[in-house]
């Protein structure tokens, strides 16, 4: 073993007995990010594709065309996961690389890809779990009005119940939409992720048919494949006032109705956060007759996805909700590449703020890690404060789960480094090295102490 991970076993003394024989231990990763193969054996373009095609939206204009060669390589990638003992594996399925516009023509090519990689995944003894949406919509959907056009609805089911009757007899485990806060805020407000939209309308259009397609992919996942464990994922994050001024505080309560509450509370049952952001009202423009009924599903696990805290401060000028966030780097604390604090507690508080809502079955947290700027030395990369953030967050877990909380998995983010959206290849977030000129795989300090310790 080596001398980082060794330490790090003395130091931190973590052991996987202390989280339950029935805890899922994994790696997360999404198809755009990893699969690369762009156009290969028949896939349609996805909004992605496009998006990072337009100079200037990507840092360096990196783009996912090629990735981490997933497509071609998973046959490896899946061997050295196994070597690492990680038994369970989620990925997302490309709608565009099984419907090339959407609706309609089936791509079986790319549907005969996903079955391999499920079948090579069952044959080492790792379980997959799937998730059906990680933000790469078909461009030829956005070309008629994307996730702001409410017939999202019929085609999102269309794909749902697709993917179901293709995989179903091999995949438990289903996730139905990948942190729609994110996809929608920065895809259809912020206009950094694709789509690039802007403004309010969008935003609030997009939000409507995303919860609705929330609810309606767990009804299509769990009609037809009633013994799988259907959950959805929503990012969140920690948040704390940045002084100690009612304005501050309450501008911390309207960010947390939108970052953390906006898609799961309608999800329980609960409606929008409307009492927190009165300008979140305008989304009943986008309410037909009976929607109200349409958003709840009983899902049988929450993931969750938390990386950091936010600080809150109010903000007269930003538009909306009249608050912003301070960013770690100008508070002065350890932050990671993406300049998010590390700030292990959050997860804690996140894990107790979830299970808070009765409705809230199970929880899985279904992505956590952090990108340093890692050096490959001699094959070697000693990324111990990746090691040290998981350890610290793990503990944060286990003290939650000894609380009482009912949290059954945790999930690095990721596996391999890979394509990280607006910040391409830059932010390095796996637990496996990649060089991207030669695909070659170099296994980190983080990789090999996680292996460690599920082989425990
Ligand atoms: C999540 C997202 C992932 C990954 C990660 C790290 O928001 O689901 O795709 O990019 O953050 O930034």
């Amino acid at each position: 073993m080596d001398s980082v991970v060794e330490d790090s076993f003395k130091r931190e003394e973590l052991h996987k007995e202390a989280f339950g024989k029935d805890f899922k231990w994994g790696v997360s990763t999404a198809a755009y990010q990893i699969e690369g193969a762009h156009q290969a054996d028949g896939k349609g373009a996805s909004i992605w594709d496009h998006f990072t095609g337009i100079k200037g939206k990507i840092l360096n204009n990196h783009n996912g065309n090629n990735a981490c060669d997933f497509y071609n390589r998973y046959h490896s990638d899946l061997n050295l996961m196994r070597e690492l003992h990680i038994p369970n594996f989620r990925f997302s399925l490309s709608w565009s690389r099984i419907l090339p516009q959407g609706v309609g023509q089936i791509n079986y090519k790319g549907v005969d890809y996903y079955q391999r990689i499920i079948d090579h995944c069952l044959e080492n003894n790792i379980e997959p779990w799937v998730t059906l949406y990680h933000w790469d919509l078909p461009l030829a959907l956005e070309q008629k009005g994307g996730w702001a056009n409410r017939d999202v609805v019929s085609w999102f089911e269309e794909y749902a119940q697709l993917c179901a009757d293709k995989f179903g007899d091999r995949v438990r485990n289903w996730m139905v939409l990948n942190e729609p806060m994110v996809f929608v805020g920065a895809g259809y407000f912020l206009g950094k992720h694709a789509p690039g939209r802007r403004g309010i309308k969008s935003f609030l259009s997009a939000t409507h048919h995303a919860a609705l397609c929330q609810a309606a992919g767990g009804r299509i996942l769990k009609a037809s494949l009633p013994h799988a464990k259907v959950g959805t994922t929503f990012s969140c994050s920690h948040l704390e006032p940045y002084r100690d001024l009612e304005r501050d505080k309450k501008a911390t309560l309207r960010v947390d109705a939108i970052l953390n509450r906006l898609f799961l509370e309608p999800a329980l049952g609960l409606g929008y956060p409307f009492q927190e952001v009165k300008s979140l009202k305008r989304i009943t423009d986008f309410f037909k007759a009976g929607d109200e009924d349409l958003l709840p599903f009983d899902f049988d696990f929450i993931g969750v996805q938390n990386y950091t805290r936010e600080v809150v401060k109010y903000s007269l000028f930003t538009p909306f909700i009249q608050a912003s966030l301070v960013p770690a780097n100008k508070r002065k604390v350890v932050h990671t590449a993406m300049n998010w604090e590390v700030y292990p507690e959050a997860i804690y508080h996140m894990l107790h703020k979830f299970q808070a809502y009765p409705k809230v079955k199970k929880i899985i947290i279904t992505e956590n890690g952090a990108a340093f700027p890692d050096v490959l030395i001699n094959g070697n990369v000693q990324d111990s404060q990746r090691l040290q953030y998981l350890q610290q967050y793990l503990k944060q877990i286990l003290r939650a789960k000894q609380e009482g909380v009912k949290v059954d998995g945790y999930f690095v983010w990721t596996f391999t480094d890979n394509f990280e959206w607006a910040e391409g290849y830059n932010p390095r977030f796996g637990l496996v090295y990649v060089d991207f000129e030669t695909q070659e795989r170099y296994v980190k300090a983080s990789g090999q102490w996680y292996s460690n310790f599920l082989k425990q």
